[in-house]
């Protein structure tokens, strides 16, 4: 039987494109997607190849979504290895705290926060049945507090920070489990959140992130938080 990944927010971006890097190693994968008209790729790998691609309606905001992902996955799968919280959102035009909308940091907690943790503990039941028992969060760089010099996109740090708190604590609470859970920033990749001027194509991107995954272990790596390239960043 193929291992197992389950990655939010699959059908497009650093999702999408970790989810074809980790088929290309053989895994099973389950990727979450909203709406079909945004899921042509993801769709026709499941139609291609429904063995080893599932692709199931997920917002990562709404529980009940959620719970009927994990219905729909109950009979096929009954374990996941790697979870990979990965969905998110940005309001790239969010200038400053003085002038930040409420609608677009509650969105944003939605998203990048509550998302990540309703996901996490609905999944966890299947992460404890696999094997190699990684929950990886996607995070961001944004999301130091440390490394936080500029007044820009608060939201969206704001999100991410509390998520970096989340992956921290879990960390603590799993590990005895032998689960390593940790936190990745991508890089500035290109996709339609990173924009045309990032400076990472998102296969590079992905692919860093799925050599820190593969090295992670609880000794190593767990309530941590490094970067695509393995370096290890400041909370
Ligand atoms: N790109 C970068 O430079 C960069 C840098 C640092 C961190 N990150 C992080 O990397 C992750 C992926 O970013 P990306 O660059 O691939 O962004 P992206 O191209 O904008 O893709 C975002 C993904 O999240 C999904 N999503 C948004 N809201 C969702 C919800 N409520 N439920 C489920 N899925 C939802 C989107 O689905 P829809 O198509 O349905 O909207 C899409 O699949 C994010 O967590 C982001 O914060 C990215």
């Amino acid at each position: 039987m193929p291992k197992t990944v389950l990655i939010t927010g699959a059908n497009r971006g650093v999702g999408l494109e970790l989810l074809k890097q980790i088929y290309g190693f053989g895994f099973r994968c389950v990727g979450g997607y909203r709406d079909p008209d945004r899921a042509a790729e993801l769709l026709r790998m499941q139609a291609d190849d429904p063995e080893r691609v599932i692709a199931l309606p997920c917002d990562v905001s709404s529980a009940e979504s959620l719970q009927s992902m994990a219905a729909a996955l109950e009979p096929r799968v009954d374990s996941v290895d790697i979870l990979i919280n990965n969905a998110g959102v940005l309001y790239r035009d969010e200038k400053s705290g003085e002038t930040l909308q409420r609608a677009e940091l509650q969105n944003s907690l939605d998203v990048n926060l509550i998302g990540p943790i309703l996901t996490t503990q609905t999944f966890l039941p299947f992460l404890r049945r696999g094997t190699l028992k990684k929950l990886v969060f996607i995070s961001s760089i944004m999301g130091s507090i440390d490394l936080n010099n500029s007044g820009s996109l608060p939201s969206y740090r704001i999100s991410k920070a509390a998520l970096n708190q989340f992956c921290r604590g879990m960390a603590f609470e799993l590990a005895s489990e032998g689960i390593v859970t940790l936190a990745i920033h991508p890089g500035w990749a290109r996709t339609d959140m990173g924009g045309p001027q990032a400076t990472l194509a998102v296969a590079e991107s992905a692919g860093g992130i799925i050599e820190v995954m593969r090295q992670a272990a609880v000794d190593t790596h767990n309530g941590r938080f490094f970067d695509y390239a393995g370096r290890e960043l400041e909370w």
